[in-house]
């Protein structure tokens, strides 16, 4: 195991030119380097390395990827395998690191868990496919359904005949631990009775194709079977398998969700089944809870594009609204198309075929926001004072879009369907984020330890080393001045804010005077600038100001110094007026942090321009920074998850983050150090 930290160091080191030119003769063209590819035979080279990018592309066969790639596919090696090979090439002493007792446990534990799963399954087919009573009470009913053979393989599908013990008594004769047997719910806790019985059996995968869990239909017919038996039933939740993270065929579809850019969410089980096996199979379930947060985010490892597809019922406009909002805080493109009703996707693809399916869905999906207010304009007709309400609900739906560019076409298209003019909808939207941020502000006040919630560290705590705020050595170019910091000085925590008072000051002070290049106002300037961290900002008087600013912006309104000192809120006034009254004094760890000479400092009213545009670059190298911690942690936890291509999705982030922010750090230095 190799620890995150080196993983990141190996990659950053790697020269996409060296590795591939160790197996390939390259000859450069223009920018870029071209061979014979090594995929595919050919005579003229369409074998493309492009070294800026640090990626290879063949024209021809259409493979491509990153060095790590190359020396998998060229090489055959295993992700780790290739990982230690360019650590041997380029010289870094990999300390990898052995796992502890308790890892080892875990993992030991999880090994077994998914064995006994296996068994589970293998125990479940066996009684679909080679009994009397399988095939004439499952079988014949998957196949009724209209599912083919491959499909019912391809999703694990099994069954459970109505008796007492018999996966047990099975388990027991092929040596399987029943503790473990019980431990993943396959029979009861006493160990008499196994769990699923008279039930057609779903297997529930994880992401790389492992059984997790189980799930059940029950076969009784609704009158023989009682009020009391649920139709479905599910394995408990277990150290492999935690519900609220776990989308039904997600295993099954996770590669046409790459490759379509978009995810289709039903909600059942057979739903998920009967697309994939008609053609569409970017298709997940949430199956039975409601659609949470943690699922989402799995959706959005690998697409930005959400379909949600309920059945055209109340109930499934009510699941579909929910699973709305939650999806926009996500940041999530979301697309909403109910069925007919009385239909849900697989009575409908069942029905009707794949194709027209598809033609359903494409004319049928609604972008969100028509959607929502479709719905609630049926539902208010014409009563004002619901329609009011309607507005407030679907601007509070807007609102919870992080990104403001996004945010602002959405009030736009709003605005026309609801015909409300757009700066009504402007304001709402800016009160409900500017009370978001107050909330914080007052949560942060009476818990100051929350105040960190979007960072991992605590206040003060120290950065650990392998999060170098800073960027690394490694793929800094030497003419890079870096600030090097003392190696004790313990550097601010992130949530101090410097920066984004730094952007306060600037728009309080200089706000509306205009940039002569430019030839806009400094605000305007700013604001466009950093449109998309307005929401972000750590500090909530900052951010209630930087918001507002905006919001007057958009509304075409200029706002001066006096705008501040006459404001209502008493905090903008007394931080307006110590920044107007008192000459502007750099912090006196200022000149040690950032390493470059305060030039601007006796008479900075004269040199606005460059002293805000420094400025920006400290707030972009800020939150860019803030994105790099996060994304670590990503890292870390893909990589705990052991889930190899996150670990490498997230890496190419990291790379692009830290060419960002290297790409700002050295505009820093050349804006700021003389010549
Ligand atoms: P449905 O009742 O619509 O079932 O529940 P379905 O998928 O259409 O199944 P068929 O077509 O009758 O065989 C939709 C989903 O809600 C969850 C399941 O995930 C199901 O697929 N559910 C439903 C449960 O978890 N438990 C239940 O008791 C019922
Ligand atoms: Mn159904």
């Amino acid at each position: 195991m190799i620890p995150p930290k080196q993983v990141q160091d190996v990659i950053d080191a790697a020269r996409i030119e060296d590795v591939v030119g160790e197996f390939v003769t390259l000859k450069r063209r223009g920018v870029n380097l071209i061979g014979l590819c090594p995929f595919h035979g050919e005579r003229t080279p369409s074998f493309n390395v492009n070294p800026a990018r640090n990626i290879f592309k063949c024209f021809g066969c259409g493979k491509g990827g990153d060095a790590v790639t190359f020396l998998r596919e060229h090489e055959s090696l295993t992700y780790l395998e290739a990982l230690r090979w360019l650590a041997r090439k380029y010289g870094i002493e990999l300390q990898e690191v052995e796992r502890s007792p308790e890892q080892l446990a875990q993992i030991q534990l999880a090994d077994a868990l998914y064995i006994v799963n296996d068994f589970g399954v293998q125990h479940f087919q066996h009684q679909l496919f080679d009994t009397d009573e399988g095939k004439s009470v499952a079988l014949s009913y998957f196949k009724k359904r209209g599912l083919r053979e491959d499909t019912i393989r391809t999703f694990g599908l099994g069954y459970a005949p109505d008796e007492r013990d018999l996966l047990i008594r099975h388990a027991r004769s092929t040596g399987h631990n029943i503790d473990l047997l019980k431990k993943v719910g396959l029979c009861s806790q006493d160990g008499g009775r196994d769990f699923f019985r008279a039930r057609v059996m779903f297997a529930i995968h994880n992401l790389s194709g492992k059984v997790a869990a189980f799930a059940g239909r029950t076969m009784l017919s609704p009158s023989a079977s009682g009020a009391n038996i649920p139709k479905y039933v599910n394995s408990p939740e277990t150290e492999i398998y935690v519900k609220n993270k776990t989308l039904y065929g997600a295993f099954q579809a996770k590669k046409a969700i790459r490759q379509l850019d978009e995810c289709i969410l039903v909600e059942g089980y057979m739903d998920v089944i009967s697309l994939h096996q008609a053609g569409i199979q970017n298709v997940v379930a949430s199956s039975g809870t409601s659609l949470t947060e943690g699922q989402l985010q799995l959706i959005k490892r690998n697409t930005n594009n959400l379909k949600i597809l309920y059945d055209g019922d109340s109930a499934g406009i009510k699941a579909a609204l929910r699973g709305l909002d939650l999806a926009l805080e996500q940041d999530l493109n979301v697309k909403i198309c109910l069925l007919p009703d009385g239909h849900d996707p697989d009575s409908y693809v069942q029905e009707f075929g794949g194709d027209k399916f598809n033609e359903f869905v494409t004319t049928n999906a609604k972008d969100f926001i028509l959607f929502k207010t479709q719905v609630l304009l049926e539902e208010t007709k014409n009563d004002p004072v619901k329609r009011a309400g309607l507005i407030k609900d679907i601007v509070a739906s807007i609102a919870k879009i992080p990104d403001p560019i996004k945010r602002s076409v959405y009030l736009r298209a709003c605005s026309n369907l609801l015909e409300v003019p757009e700066s009504v909808l402007v304001a709402e939207s800016n009160k409900l984020i500017t009370g978001t941020i107050k909330k914080r502000e007052e949560k942060s006040a009476r818990l100051p330890e929350a105040a960190s919630d979007s960072s991992p560290y605590k206040h003060g705590e120290e950065w650990p080393t392998e999060y170098p705020p800073m960027p690394a050595d490694g793929d800094v170019p030497p003419d890079f001045h870096a600030p090097h910091l003392p190696k004790k000085a313990a550097l601010p925590p992130r949530t101090e804010s410097v920066q984004e008072l730094d952007i306060i000051r600037m728009l309080i002070l200089y706000g509306n005077q205009v940039l002569e290049r430019e030839g806009v106002t400094v605000a305007q300037f700013i604001l466009t600038d950093i449109e998309e961290s307005l929401a972000s900002f750590d500090n909530p008087l900052y951010g209630q100001i930087a918001v507002e600013c905006h919001a007057l912006l958009l509304q075409d309104k200029q706002f001066d110094q006096h705008f501040f000192i006459q404001h209502e809120s008493s905090a903008v006034c007394e931080l307006a007026i110590n920044l107007i009254a008192t000459p502007w004094e750099f912090s006196p760890n200022w000149e040690a942090m950032w390493n470059y000479p305060l030039q601007n400092q006796k008479i900075p009213d004269l040199n606005f321009d460059l002293d805000m545009k420094q400025a920006l670059l400290r707030f972009k190298l800020l939150k860019v920074m803030k994105m790099c911690d996060a994304n670590q942690v990503r890292i870390k936890s893909a990589y705990q998850l052991g889930d190899d291509d996150g670990v490498t999705r997230f890496m190419k982030i990291q790379q692009k983050l830290n060419e960002t922010r290297n790409d700002i750090a050295k505009q820093l230095g050349t804006v700021v150090l003389p010549k």
